[in-house]
């Protein structure tokens, strides 16, 4: 047995981010690790940084400042804090880092985390370790390399990666040169995470890429499935309740995955299509390879294909160039789609991008302008959305005791976050909740009796089978 360390992980950015943070935490414990909340008394501090907009980039700096002063406090102390830095900004700067902040110890890029030990190993004898390799995968983009023991639950919903990086390039965006290229994990592999997180209580599975529904990832057939296919699969492992899937993008929308929406209750009925502009132009100068209509056509076909299905989205104003009649079009599509929540950025130029070389500004005070414009237009259709549920009778996964002594808080298919006063016995099932308030964005409610059309069955009236046959019922 190793001797107990502490280990501070700090994530900022994406839900990948969020994953790959997990799975560090899983690589070090067989080295002795355990997490600790607070950096200050850690033997090892890893930032796992973002590097999608200038702002996400410069905190990792203003971080290792503070952390180089928690350094020295320790070292008077006589113990040693090494820092790592993980993630985009570690991809994309490298070695930069250690010259901008010689504090750091390691860098290591998102494909190259399960090194850790090694590189905490060669940091001790070599005073530095840097390791920003993206592994090659095969001419089918599978990955060649024998993936890292499987994720640990973590209670009642978990990500699980299905795909990673990314081929599109966006003229905005870095994850292309952060994350790589697409590529997909094999089917067989997934159904193993899925059903292992499932017998460990897991009800709800996120499947998570920077371009989830890119996914095609080698069958147990032999033949490469779709996002769709691999959803149907999913639906059928014993104990998960609920599916979803993010980000996806809107020229991969194949009817694969409408028509999981369509036959797959499991799945829920609400999809982050993030869809940056309303305008055409303006789609073209983002090389997004989608028209405005294109967008709506795909919103259609899973509307037509799911009654009371439910969009998010990502924007971006103040792209180089963007006038104010294109801007105009991006606030006529959020009006004419109605979005249940969604994410606005002023557009950040980010270095090495081809948009970072586009000279036609847009003033930061006009960025300023447009941003509170959207982001008012897509709050009051927010708390529409959220104050149409008042009254309504809706499923919410319960997930863990919430602040409030008492009460116990889910989620519904919409992510909306719901409260009861209950027992912690309902942890992990799916029950009806009465809505009665919306308090900011949560909403308080009381479990209802079951709609006598799902009925409990006589499976459900064992009591050693309630959680999983419950959740499947009302999912
Ligand atoms: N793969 C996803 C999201 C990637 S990043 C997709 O294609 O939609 C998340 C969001 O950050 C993007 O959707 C975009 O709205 C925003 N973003 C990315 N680069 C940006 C930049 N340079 N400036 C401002 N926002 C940006
Ligand atoms: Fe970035 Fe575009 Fe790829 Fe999304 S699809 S990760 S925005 S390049
Ligand atoms: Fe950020 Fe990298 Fe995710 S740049 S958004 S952490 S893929």
């Amino acid at each position: 047995m190793k001797p107990p360390r502490k280990l501070h992980i700090k994530s900022y950015g994406c839900q990948m981010n969020v994953y790959d943070a997990q799975r560090m935490v899983d690589t070090l414990a067989p080295e002795g690790f355990v997490e600790t909340a607070s950096a200050e008394d850690a033997d090892l501090v890893i930032l796992n940084t973002c590097h999608i907009r200038e702002k996400a980039s410069e905190k990792v700096y203003s971080e290792l400042g503070r952390l180089r002063v928690a350094k020295e406090t320790a070292a008077r102390q006589g113990r040693q804090m090494r820092i790592a830095v993980a993630g985009c900004v570690a991809q994309a700067e490298g070695e930069e880092i250690i010259r901008r902040a010689p504090v750091v110890d390691v860098v290591v890029g998102p494909q190259s985390y399960h090194h850790l030990p090694q590189l905490l190993e060669r940091a001790k004898s070599q005073g530095r370790a840097i390791e920003t390799e993206f592994p090659a995968a095969d001419k089918f983009g599978f990955l060649p390399n024998p993936e890292p023991d499987a994720i640990r639950a973590r209670g009642i919903s978990a990500f699980v990666t299905v795909q990673e990086g990314c081929d599109k390039f966006c003229t905005f965006c870095v994850v292309p040169y952060t994350r790589g290229a697409e590529v997909s994990r094999p089917v067989a592999r997934i159904i193993d995470d899925v059903a292992r997180l499932a017998d460990n209580g897991v009800r709800e599975i996120t499947l998570i890429g920077q371009n989830v529904n890119a996914y095609h990832g080698e069958g147990p057939d032999g033949r490469s499935w779709p996002l769709g296919r691999l959803l149907h699969r999913l639906a059928e492992i014993d104990g998960i309740a609920r599916l979803r899937y993010s980000t996806s993008h809107p020229r991969d929308v194949d009817d694969s995955l409408v028509s999981a929406h369509r036959d797959l209750p499991a799945l829920m009925p609400f999809v982050h299509l993030p869809v940056q502009s309303g305008s055409d132009r303006i789609l073209a100068a983002m090389n997004r390879k989608h028209t405005a209509d294109d967008y709506r056509r795909v919103i259609d076909r899973f509307r037509d294909a799911r009654q009371g299905i439910a969009f998010s989205s990502d924007f971006i104003v103040g792209f180089p160039g963007e006038t104010a009649e294109e801007f105009a079009a991006t606030l006529a599509l959020v009006s004419q789609i109605g979005y249940a929540a969604a994410y606005s950025f002023k557009y950040s130029p980010r270095p090495g991008t081809p948009a970072a070389d586009m000279r036609e500004t847009v003033s930061a005070a006009e960025m300023d302008e447009r941003l509170v414009q959207l982001q008012e237009l897509i709050d009051s259709q927010q708390s529409a959305f959220n104050k149409a549920m008042i009254g309504n009778t809706v499923d919410v996964l319960f997930e863990r005791a919430a602040r409030n002594p008492g009460q116990i808080v889910g989620r519904t298919g919409y992510l909306q976050p719901a409260h009861v006063f209950a027992s912690p016995d309902i942890i992990g099932q799916v029950l009806p909740v009465r809505i009665e308030s919306l308090e900011r964005y949560s909403l308080l409610g009381q479990l209802a009796a079951r709609p006598m059309a799902t009925a409990r069955s006589p499976m459900t009236d064992t009591p050693e089978l309630s959680i999983s046959s419950q959740t499947i019922m009302g999912a």
